[in-house]
């Protein structure tokens, strides 16, 4: 939608005339490196053209007035800044409290109330971090409306404990960095641990990044997410009862395969062994990049669904089977799941001059075997959060 019509919805939903300025953050996908953020691994992920643009105005009183563009049936929901308390009734309006809430804790003065209109085209509940879009939108909203100076990674790391704490997800670092530190046509490669980071040009030549949306609608808080997190984290505590580690990162495929038996129950091992072997296929997969062997990337690509269905258990039959119909089209130098998995979109490399094809194939395998329809979507790499300047991304 163009920023004129946003700016608007603005003045319509706000009753004002004065302009509001307009803030961006993307969503985004990941490569490879999946469910290996809070397992201290790596992860490689890049921001997409999709995001959530926040306009917002200061107003004169306490109050803040949220409305956005895809719940309007929520009306505007509204609160003072004397009480940022999680209140259910909010529903999405949480995640831009929770923001406020915790930048003034963190000691930065938001001393008045402020109208703010979101409006996201990142497809609703597509595992492309809508949530942490907010997060981060509203983080760089605040720093430009209030002219607070925030370090980025205290940004990024607020988000998560935005996530983790205020809202009651526990996951990890990659969606707010990624979104956070954005840059475009490059993916990032991060420590989860040392959160050390660096750019890799994502250079495809005849190739793209399709995204694929299952269209299985899913929330992070009521998905098997926790659950898995706490698997990792007791084969974890069953590998320090012998071994000085840190994190299921600190540990190469070697390392995981002699001292495996250290975790007691079956299932926790199978989740280790994902943690082990997925950070390890993150650093081989930027290896391949840097060589430009594209093939060597998607090879590994399909690796890390394969784990991710049979060690991880985090798929689906509607990720599996665009995944399997990918893999099957000759287009296609690989597919995978991208995010938290249990629906949202699968990510592939696909031959430019295949692309119609592969999109009349997969949709038809998968609207038979599932009884509705993909989406899809060409990946455009772009940058991080930011202000938009005149309106332009
Ligand atoms: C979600 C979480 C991330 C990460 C992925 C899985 O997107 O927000 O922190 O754990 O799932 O890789």
């Amino acid at each position: 939608m163009p920023t004129q019509d946003l700016i608007k919805h603005f003045k319509n939903t706000f009753i004002t005339d004065l302009s509001p300025r307009i803030f961006f953050a993307p969503g985004r996908i990941n490569l490879i490196g999946e469910h290996t953020d809070y397992n201290g691994g790596h992860v490689f992920p890049a921001t997409i053209s999709f995001g959530t643009y926040a306009l917002a105005q200061k107003r004169t009183d306490q109050k803040l007035c949220f409305y956005s563009m895809n719940f309007p049936q929520a009306g505007i929901i509204e609160c003072n800044l004397s009480d940022l308390t999680y209140n259910e009734a909010h529903d999405w309006a949480n995640y831009p409290k929770g923001m406020i809430e915790f930048l003034k804790s963190a000691g930065h003065t938001i001393d008045s109330g402020a109208n703010i209109l979101f409006y996201g085209n990142i497809p609703n509940g597509a595992g492309l971090s809508s949530s942490a879009s907010i997060e981060m939108a509203t983080g760089v909203l605040l720093e430009g409306l209030f002219d607070l100076t925030i370090d980025r990674l205290d940004m990024i790391q607020l988000g998560q404990k935005v996530e983790n704490e205020y809202i009651g997800v526990n996951s990890g670092i990659m969606d707010q960095f990624a979104i956070g530190k954005g840059k475009k046509d490059h993916a990032i490669l991060l420590n989860c641990q040392t959160l050390k980071h660096e750019y890799a040009p994502i250079k495809l030549d005849d190739h793209v990044i399709m995204i694929i949306n299952t269209n299985k609608q899913r929330t992070l808080a009521g998905s098997k997410y926790n659950e898995r997190r706490a698997q990792c984290d007791q084969a974890l505590a069953d590998l320090q009862e012998k071994l000085s580690i840190n994190s299921l990162g600190d540990l190469t495929k070697e390392d995981f395969e002699k001292h495996k038996h250290l975790i007691k129950d079956e299932i926790n091992q199978k989740r280790a062994k994902h943690a082990v072997y997925e950070n390890a296929r993150t650093l081989e997969a930027l290896e391949k990049l840097r060589q430009n062997d594209l093939h060597g990337f998607g090879k590994l690509m399909n690796e890390s669904h394969v784990s991710l269905q049979q060690e991880y258990e985090v798929t689906g039959v509607e990720l599996d089977t665009l995944v399997k119909a990918a893999w099957e089209h000759d287009g296609v130098l690989g597919a995978r799941m991208t995010g938290a998995g249990f629906g949202g979109c699968a990510i592939a490399i696909v031959a430019k001059y295949k692309i119609d094809n592969f999109i009349e194939n997969v949709h038809e395998k998968y609207r038979n075997a599932i009884g509705y329809n993909p989406t899809f979507y060409t990946a455009t790499i772009g940058d991080g959060a930011k202000e938009i300047t005149g309106g332009v991304l």
